[in-house]
């Protein structure tokens, strides 16, 4: 590194940690929910704050999201769907290992590529257009901006721009030099998963039962393969019998898109009366015996009635599910992240520097 560019970063490090304290302040006056003990808010997590803030890009890259944005724009009126691909790839990074764009590294003789573990095969996307935003930040800010970054920057602009809220978010996670194929298999709750089951994935992550019902509401947006409902179809209990949730008239739909064997790849919208809105449909049609999958159905019926109580909230009041989402979106960026010392910088989001 040159001198000329150590100086510089070094002034953007200590300028960030000045602006570190006042987010701090900034930050839990912005969301009185607060949460020191469980991962909450601006930048804490297990009561260690996490190092990540708002304002972390304001001098050595104040462009950044600007271009993140501008690359979404394109890319989300080209294919709206994409949208919701970029909003799950954030979620699938932090659920294994943190959110620290280990979801983005290739297969290498040293690296097991998380894009070939079950829930990602054939399913995550998004990658070309973070390559393209990573392009572009490289381009006006070398070496800069993180792809764990770009990856929470992609969720949030995709949810803004498909109708859903703003939030502040914290940023300086760094990048992974290692990916877990193991983690990606063992982490992400599959699509058949009981509601206790959910609630032990969610929790092994330091996020309860809110926020789990609020982050399922990202399935208001996109689509879902037959191979992931098929069971609730044809055979969800064992006893080859359709799953008794879903309602009949639905039932029998989807049973159009996804027949008993082939067609797994077939697709279905997760919210059918608007699939590319980011709205609170997707409550109201769990309401209705509508959800696709059976983790959304089980929101409702898995006899918790504090999750059914969550369920019937969002669905009634667009404004607490947003306020919701935004607040959970914040504590799920926060999963261990990188900082510091750790991890780095990558120049290429797919490969190690
Ligand atoms: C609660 C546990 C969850 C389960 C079991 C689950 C499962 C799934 C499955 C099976 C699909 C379809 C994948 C395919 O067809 O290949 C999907 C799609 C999707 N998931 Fe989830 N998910 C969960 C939570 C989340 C969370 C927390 C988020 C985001 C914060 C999210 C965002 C999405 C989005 C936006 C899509 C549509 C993607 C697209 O159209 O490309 N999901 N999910």
């Amino acid at each position: 590194m040159q001198v000329e560019e150590y100086s510089k970063q070094t002034m953007a490090f200590l300028s960030a940690m000045f602006m570190a304290s006042l987010s701090f302040f900034s930050v839990s006056m912005a969301f009185p929910g607060f949460n020191w003990g469980g991962g909450g808010g601006g930048g804490f997590r297990g009561g260690v704050y996490s190092g990540l803030f708002p304002e972390y890009y304001q001098y050595s890259c104040p462009q950044a999201n600007d271009i993140v944005m501008s690359v979404l724009e394109r890319a989300i009126k080209n294919e709206p769907r994409m949208a919701a691909s970029l909003l799950r790839l954030h979620f699938h990074d932090c659920f294994v290992q943190g959110c620290d764009a280990s979801i983005l590294l290739d297969e290498t003789s040293t690296i097991r590529s998380e894009k070939r573990s079950n829930p990602n095969r054939n399913s995550v996307r998004g990658f070309d257009v973070i390559d393209q935003i990573k392009a572009e930040l490289e381009e006006a800010c070398p070496q800069t901006v993180s792809c764990a970054d770009v990856v929470a920057l992609a969720a949030r602009g995709s949810t803004i721009l498909s109708g859903g809220p703003n939030w502040e978010l914290p940023l300086g996670r760094r990048d992974s030099k290692t990916a877990s194929l193991q983690g990606s298999n063992t982490n992400i709750p599959p699509p058949n998963s009981t509601l206790q089951n959910l609630v032990t994935f969610f929790s092994r992550q330091g996020l309860d039962e809110v926020d789990l019902v609020a982050l399922s509401g990202s399935h208001t947006i996109g689509v879902a393969r037959c191979v992931t409902f098929r069971q609730r179809l044809y055979n969800q209990n064992g006893d080859n019998q359709p799953d008794e949730t879903l309602e009949r008239s639905f039932y029998y739909e989807l049973a159009s898109t996804c027949p008993s064997s082939g067609g797994d790849n077939n697709i279905s919208p997760l919210d059918f009366v608007s699939q590319t809105k980011f709205d609170n449909y997707y409550y109201q049609l769990i309401m209705e015996g509508k959800g696709l999958l059976t983790s959304d159905e089980v929101l409702l019926t898995g006899k918790s009635d504090k999750i059914m109580n969550l369920v019937k909230m969002y669905a009634d009041d667009e404004k607490v599910f947003f306020k919701q989402f935004a607040e959970s979106m914040v504590k799920m960026g926060n999963i261990s992240p990188l900082t510091g010392y750790n991890g780095e910088v990558r120049k290429n989001c797919r490969q190690v520097n």
